[in-house]
């Protein structure tokens, strides 16, 4: 027998107890002619006393860290007690071991605080997963999946697998797809996600199913995303809007119980996307703090109109204001003690290229009623005290104002709340706020393409009574600038995302369950009849066998599992992750293949 015991286990009730444990050296400390090691398993570590003849025993066998020991021995209390461990009470006085393999020096230290950086810790995964922090994201990990799945499984949802290898049918993101061997010249896709499968399913009658699975995205990489990753995937028949949020809201604050044993008594708290955008500049707000956009002129559109015309700050003579599409502006509380040189660095910040602002008007407003501003050249104080209201600024705020075209200075100033939260302490790990965003359009305009894409997915059915809109216009769009005329524009999708602490952790949508309903929005989408039934095909065939109402959502799990973790990055989270150009360090992938490999495959390569 390997052990008696793991490394986690033993306690003072224990002293005197004979024990054998096996697991990694993690540090090695001489005294005079004795010696302590700290064995380490999966549950924990013990300290491991080794006599003077024992000790001799091991410089002859050069022991080193990560060794891998195993010791028999006897429980005893320790001299001195460590309280940090729980098995800081006791120690093993080893009366014999056995060496059961060797390692070379790790190349980076196996502790919390590691002296490896980043690309070394990832080409050594295996080293880095040793290491406590990693091994606790896991293991939050592994207690997400397990709550989700109880959580279905008691609702009646069933787990059925869905192909990986299928047709290639790009709308969001771009395929990865893999050739076949069989079929010279054609390729599968990996699914971006398994849609139209869980669609598939509700046709098939399976009225509640879901999947953690894994999704493939050849997109640009960021901290919350990877080309694979996991959704807790969902879907449901004969349900509304209404039904599908709260069986998910359900979900989610049983994951929060069962996880972190937190209580998420309230209701989560909806806003439609129209609020959001208007409110906070963004489709998923961090809702752990106020600090609501005053709208003083914007070109966005709020319920069909614009909503604001500028009456308050056009025509002062300060043509930045004046000839901007949007002037949008935050109130930071207590910041009137911003000094020159901060307000600069802050400027600076707007001015980066991923923001690309030219400047920042700020206002400071006094504690006595006055007003002192880098633009009251243009406002006297009366104006800088009716924008400052409206901005609903108290006396000791700092009022930042960004101007220029809609869609990026709405995106800078959600950068710049976002910012100055986190710079004012308002964006604790450990306080969750969240939040279902409702009502998003159903299409979007892309210049690019000079047509209408699907906001969420072409699968996406518009709000029961935008269906007539949709089905009486026609989608084509004959110049860009038109395209918020167009009827489309305004359509409203029963689409709804769930948003945790600024982050978008699910998405989903009801349906379109009828054939003409879905071949009007792949016409829409400039996909001719011909191409929607090539790629289409089988779904629109099967919406014509019974096809149930239905609807669904997907969680990101990575995401859900890091916000949860407290951590920015979801590559923590998972066990052998990419990195941000999508290569795998440690296995060196992706790698050429073989000449006789791409022989096989028909595939002639075309790379410099
Ligand atoms: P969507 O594309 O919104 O919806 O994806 C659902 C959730 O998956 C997460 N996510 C990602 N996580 C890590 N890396 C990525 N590259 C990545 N892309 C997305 C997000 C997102 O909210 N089939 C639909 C769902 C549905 O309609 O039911 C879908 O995939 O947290």
């Amino acid at each position: 027998m390997y052990r008696t015991h793991t490394c986690g286990e033993l306690r003072a009730k224990d002293i005197n107890l004979a024990a054998t444990l096996a697991g990694w050296a993690q540090t090695i400390r001489k005294f005079g002619s004795i010696t302590f090691v700290d064995l380490r398993d999966r549950y924990g570590i013990t300290q491991l006393l080794f006599g003077e003849e024992l000790s001799a025993q091991l410089n002859e066998n050069a022991l080193g860290r990560e060794f891998v020991l195993q010791v028999n021995g006897i429980v005893q209390a320790r001299s001195s007690k460590n309280m940090g461990l729980p098995t800081g009470d006791i120690e093993i006085k080893v009366k014999s071991f056995s060496i059961l393999n060797k390692s070379m020096t790790p190349p980076f230290t196996i502790q919390d605080d590691t002296d490896g950086g980043d690309d070394l810790r990832m080409k050594f995964r295996y080293l880095d997963l040793r290491r406590n922090e990693v091994k606790k994201s896991l293991e939050l990990r592994y207690a997400v999946s397990r709550a989700a799945r109880n959580y279905l499984h008691e609702n009646n949802f069933m787990e059925i697998e869905t192909p990986f290898l299928i047709k290639s049918t790009p709308e969001g993101a771009r395929d990865f797809v893999v050739p076949s061997r069989m079929n010279a010249g054609q390729f599968y896709a990996l699914p971006q996600s398994p849609q139209t499968f869980k669609q598939l399913l509700m046709v098939s009658g399976y009225d509640r199913y879901y999947q953690i699975v894994r999704c493939f995205r050849d997109e640009d990489l960021r901290a919350d995303r990877q080309p694979e990753f996991t959704q807790i995937d969902c879907e449901m028949s004969f349900v509304e809007q209404e039904d599908i949020l709260n069986m998910f809201e359900g979900m989610i604050k049983y994951i929060f119980k069962q996880v972190k044993g937190i209580d998420y008594a309230e209701k989560i708290h909806r806003m439609t996307w129209e609020d959001a955008m208007w409110d906070y500049g963004n489709d998923k707000p961090d809702i752990r703090f106020d600090m609501k956009i005053a709208n003083l002129k914007s070109a966005f559109k709020r319920n069909g109109k614009i909503a604001a015309t500028g009456e308050l700050i056009n025509g002062a003579g300060f043509g930045i204001f004046d000839n901007a599409e949007t002037v949008v502006a935050i109130a930071v509380p207590g910041c009137i003690d911003y000094t020159r040189k901060q307000i600069d660095e802050i400027t600076d910040w707007v001015k980066r290229p991923q923001i690309g602002m030219q400047g920042l008007v700020n206002i400071k407003c006094n504690d006595d009623g006055t007003f002192k501003s880098s633009v009251d050249k243009f406002y006297n104080d009366e104006k800088l005290k009716a924008i400052a209201a409206f901005a609903n600024a108290k006396p000791s705020d700092l009022i930042f104002i960004l101007a220029g075209t809609e869609e990026k200075t709405r995106k800078a100033i959600s950068e710049l709340r976002l910012e100055m939260g986190r710079r004012l302490g308002c964006r604790k790990k450990e306080e969750f706020k969240l939040l279902w965003v409702l009502d998003f359009p159903l299409f979007e305009y892309s210049e690019e393409d000079n047509r209408w894409v699907a906001r969420h997915h072409p699968f996406t059915a518009p709000k029961p009574d935008h269906i007539g809109t949709m089905i009486s216009n026609d989608p084509v769009i004959t110049k860009a600038a038109e395209y918020l005329k167009h009827p489309y524009a305004s359509i409203k999708a029963n689409a709804y995302d769930m948003v945790l602490n600024g982050n978008e952790i699910g998405g989903g949508s009801i349906r379109i369950f009828q054939r003409d309903l879905q071949e009007k929005m792949f016409a829409a989408l400039g996909m001719g009849r011909e191409e929607s039934l090539h790629k289409f095909g089988f779904l629109l065939g099967a919406f014509e066998y019974g096809a149930p109402p239905h609807g669904g959502i997907a969680f990101g799990f990575d995401r859900l599992c890091s916000i949860l973790g407290g951590s920015e990055s979801i590559r923590d989270f998972i066990a052998f992750p990419k990195n941000n150009s999508g290569r795998d360090v440690m296995l060196d992938a992706p790698s050429a293949i073989d000449e006789k490999q791409l022989k096989e495959l028909s595939i002639q390569l075309n790379v410099k």
